[in-house]
């Protein structure tokens, strides 16, 4: 949930690392910090806001000398404040540290160190690590057996970069993202390859449980009981490098605008075959996700059980360790994930392993944790998604599961790709009509969508894009259950989105629109048929029955961006929140 750069090398550090902190603040955005070593002496800079925005008033990068660290922070431990925002500094001053994640017995190993004198000036659990640090370092004198001591006393997931006064940069990895870019003799040391991809394309994913000490010997990788480990240099993907803007005024629109290309580029990839088999064998399947990829599991139960017969459970996988016998023995778990970084997915994964069960993944980020975990991966292939609200990732993750099912039933939906892609720009090409509707709910304080069958997970979805995006309290309701509580909530100050395709849900859910108009409510109607009822009508093509949903979330997701734009928020950083959210 944060992100942690380093870099040792001939050039200038600071511009590098305020460079890559700004490619990855998708990760965390509330404060910002570099420092920066030369002569045996730091400079430090922090503040609160984004990169810009502190970059501005601070002049991070003006910082001289050639190694250096910087943190984008998401906050857990402590509020956003400047003393709270990383670097910290050990109590020498001769030691500082970024860091990303959470150090779960930090107030037992901070209570040790007030007893042993040492001072804390934030409330983070991150000024813990370097102070520990600096008490292993002065009783060894050993940069190295420091680390080993260090880490074998840390409890949680972390990953963070220490950098040593007298000239050298350490970065230790326990259950949390570190690469390391390598350019001849100049290192990165990230928690993703955008911190470095301007640089070099070549990258180290330092394995768990690994730690990078960085001198003017080179680089050298060990364990975390100080053996050396081999390590293999990975050509990283060119594309991505391509995360501009380009014309858009935000990623989030540039990634909703993609999408009529991204559906058509998900690949049944040389394991797709062997994924299938695993699924027909499997004596029990389960599916997982968080957020906007669990939305993309509940269509797939949906789809598996009508078009293949196959019995599947969804589960939330935050809500996995509270029932880990929900996973029988022998059992295959798909994990569905846009990062492969969501702490919440990855614990759901390694409870499952101790039931046997084989993990198939579906991700978007090919060498993330998650697909490192897996026995079998299918990749989105979408591109980088850096707009914290999930748009293109969910619709390829849907593209996937509908060439899953219809494999597992024998060709039985037949998606027709360019039909769909073609139906997806047709909405795009109407923004005008959402822009002008999204200048209503400018004010409005509830919002409902109403869907049945399998648009009531699209209903779900598109609450959730409204939350994040729009901050306007959003639900998504069961058109059935409308008479069991919400047409309590209907008045005239209330909105309600009519997930609407014609189709066999279509009668049902226009006597529920029928229901709400009766109570004043404005309905804003998403269906390729025209009805006096809405007092909007989002026009979405005609489409094969069983594909309505991967074309009719593309207008929520319009209608949230644009309203955001109308309340004067940045859709691409929604408040609190991150794109990886590798915290529990
Ligand atoms: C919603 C959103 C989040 C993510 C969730 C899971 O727009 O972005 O709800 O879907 O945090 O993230 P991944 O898919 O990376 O595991």
């Amino acid at each position: 949930m944060c992100s942690i750069i380093g870099y040792f090398g001939h050039s200038e550090a600071a511009p590098t690392l305020v460079r890559g902190l700004g490619r990855m603040e998708y990760r965390g955005y509330d404060s910002v910090g570099v420092l920066t070593g030369s002569d045996n002496k730091f400079v430090l800079k922090k503040g609160v806001g984004k990169v810009s925005e502190v970059n501005a008033k601070l002049g991070l990068d003006q910082l001289h000398g050639s190694m250096g660290i910087g943190h984008t922070r998401w906050a857990t431990h402590g509020k956003v404040t400047t003393k709270n925002a990383h670097p910290h500094l050990s109590n020498s001053g001769k030691i500082a540290i970024v860091h990303n994640g959470i150090i779960e017995n930090y107030e037992e190993l901070k209570s040790n160190l007030q007893k042993n004198g040492y001072k804390f000036q934030s409330e983070t659990d991150t000024e813990v690590i370097v102070n520990l640090i600096q008490q292993n370092f002065d009783e060894t004198s050993d940069i190295k057996q420091s680390i080993i001591k260090t880490v074998a006393n840390l409890k949680g997931h972390y990953s963070f970069v220490v950098i040593f006064e007298n000239g050298t940069l350490v970065a230790a990895r326990f259950h949390e993202p570190l690469i390391v870019g390598v350019e001849n003799d100049n290192y990165y040391l990230s928690s993703d390859v955008l911190g470095f991809i301007e640089k070099t394309d070549d990258a180290i994913y330092v394995d768990n449980e690994d730690f990078v000490i960085v001198n003017n010997t080179g680089m050298h990788i060990f364990d975390f009981d100080g053996t050396p480990v081999k390590y293999q240099i990975t050509k990283v993907s060119k594309e991505f490098a391509d995360v501009y803007k380009g014309d858009y005024a935000h990623f989030t629109l540039k990634e909703i605008s993609e999408q009529a290309d991204t559906i058509l580029r998900t690949e049944k990839n040389n394991q797709f075959q062997q994924f299938i088999n695993n699924i027909k064998q499997s004596k029990n399947l389960y599916i997982t996700g968080s957020g906007t990829s669990y939305n993309a599991a509940e269509i797939a139960k949906y789809l598996m059980s009508k078009f293949a017969k196959i019995k599947v459970d969804t589960v939330i996988s935050s809500e996995l360790p509270f029932s880990p016998d929900y996973i029988e023995q022998d059992s295959t778990l798909i994990a569905i994930s846009q990062s492969g970084e969501s702490a919440d997915v990855l614990e759901a994964v390694r409870i499952a392993k101790k039931s046997n069960t084989s993990i198939l993944s579906i991700v978007n980020h090919l060498n993330s944790s998650l697909s490192q975990e897996s026995s079998l991966v299918i990749g989105l292939n979408c591109g980088p998604e850096i707009g914290v609200a999930a748009t293109k990732s969910f619709t390829s993750q849907l593209a996937i599961l509908y060439k899953i099912t219809d494999e597992l039933c024998n060709g039985c939906i037949n998606p027709d790709w360019v039909k769909v892609s073609a139906a997806i720009s047709q909405i795009l090409s109407s923004q005008s009509n959402i822009e002008g509707i999204a200048k209503n709910l400018k004010e409005i304080s509830d919002i409902y969508i109403l869907g049945r069958g399998i648009h009531l997970s699209i209903a779900r979805e598109a609450a959730l894009k409204l939350k994040e995006l729009s901050y306007i309290h959003a639900e998504g309701i069961a058109g059935g259950e409308l008479k069991h509580g919400p047409l309590a909530l209907m008045d005239s100050n209330v909105y309600v989105i009519i997930i609407n395709p014609n189709d066999s849900t279509y009668t049902d859910t226009m006597n529920s629109a029928n229901e709400i108009k009766a109570r004043g409510a404005k309905i804003i109607g998403i269906s390729d048929k025209e009805s006096d009822i809405y007092d909007y009508w989002i026009e979405i093509p005609p489409i094969d029955e069983p594909l309505y949903p991967i074309i009719e979330i593309i207008p929520i997701q319009l209608l949230s961006y644009y309203t955001a734009l109308e309340k004067k928020t940045n859709p691409d950083y929604p408040r609190n929140l991150a794109k990886s959210v590798t915290v529990k």
